[in-house]
């Protein structure tokens, strides 16, 4: 599928980037990224020319001070967000590139987002809601369903398939979240303090199922300050105004 948006090198640098990212396997490759938000006459600058690699199968944690610019970070490495400077590669491809309706395919395809906030659909049902990101990506309906039931059983929901989101519980919210995140089995995931609004006996099955994640090779950075999910990265980033200050 990635093949299809692998876009020609256009200078030396491109060149020399995507070879880098042949040859070490890095998935995300992040280049002198700068964001700049402008509120009237302000500009605050949430990315600080943070240039970055990611593994294959590296599990990442970016801590750092609210405002630290975390969360547009994660934007920018998803393509939720386009910077104001800087290249990104993601899964070999050059996303600073593409234009909204090619970007859109990719994250459907490449990328799994879990927020802190579950963001699901609230007039879908936990299964509909796992089953939407299929739909997009043209699986017909009996594909959609099967694998909904299967990815919901296995964040244990088996049985709470037909409730609406306000018929969940927080943690059960985040478990369907969860499942929509893997529903087209992408290599990244990313997730945005996914634990934050959690109670610890939540957290600690939150953190199984991103164990699980580790387990499948997935390509995960979460932005958290929970030490369960620290304690499984083999990579921590501190970040602090819109800068790395640390990276072990
Ligand atoms: N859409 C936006 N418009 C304007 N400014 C923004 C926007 N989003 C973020 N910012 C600013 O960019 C900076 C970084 O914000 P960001 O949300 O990325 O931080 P964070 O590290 O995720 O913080 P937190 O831990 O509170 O979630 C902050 O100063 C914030 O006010
Ligand atoms: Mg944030």
């Amino acid at each position: 599928m990635e093949k299809e948006f692998l876009e020609e090198p256009q200078d030396i640098e491109d060149i020399d980037l995507l070879e880098e990212v042949k040859t070490n396997n890095i998935v995300i490759l992040a280049n002198h990224l700068v964001k700049d938000y402008e509120i009237g006459e302000f500009i605050v600058r949430a990315v600080d020319d943070v240039s970055l690699r990611i593994k294959e199968s590296d599990f990442v944690i970016i801590k750092g001070p609210s405002g630290a610019g975390k969360t547009t970070l994660l934007n920018l490495i998803g393509g939720l967000d386009s910077p104001n400077g800087g290249v990104i590669y993601s899964n070999g491809v050059k996303i600073t590139n593409l234009q909204e309706e090619s970007l859109a395919t990719f994250r459907l395809i490449n990328v799994g987002f879990i927020f802190q906030n579950y963001n699901l659909i609230s007039t879908l049902t936990a299964e509909e809601n796992v089953m939407f990101p299929m739909k997009l990506a043209g699986l017909n309906l009996k594909e959609q369903r099967e694998k909904a039931v299967s990815l919901l059983k296995q964040v244990g929901l088996g049985e709470r398939r037909e409730h609406l989101p306000f018929q969940l519980s927080a943690g059960e919210q985040q478990r369907v979240a969860i499942a929509r995140a893997l529903a087209n089995d992408p290599e990244i995931i990313l997730a945005d303090e996914p634990t934050a609004n959690l109670d610890k006996k939540t957290s600690l099955f939150i953190r199984d199922l991103f164990n699980d994640m580790k387990k499948d090779n997935k390509t995960i950075v979460i932005a958290t300050h929970d030490d369960f999910l620290i304690e499984l990265a083999n990579r921590i980033i501190s970040f602090e105004d819109g800068k790395i200050i640390k990276d072990e």
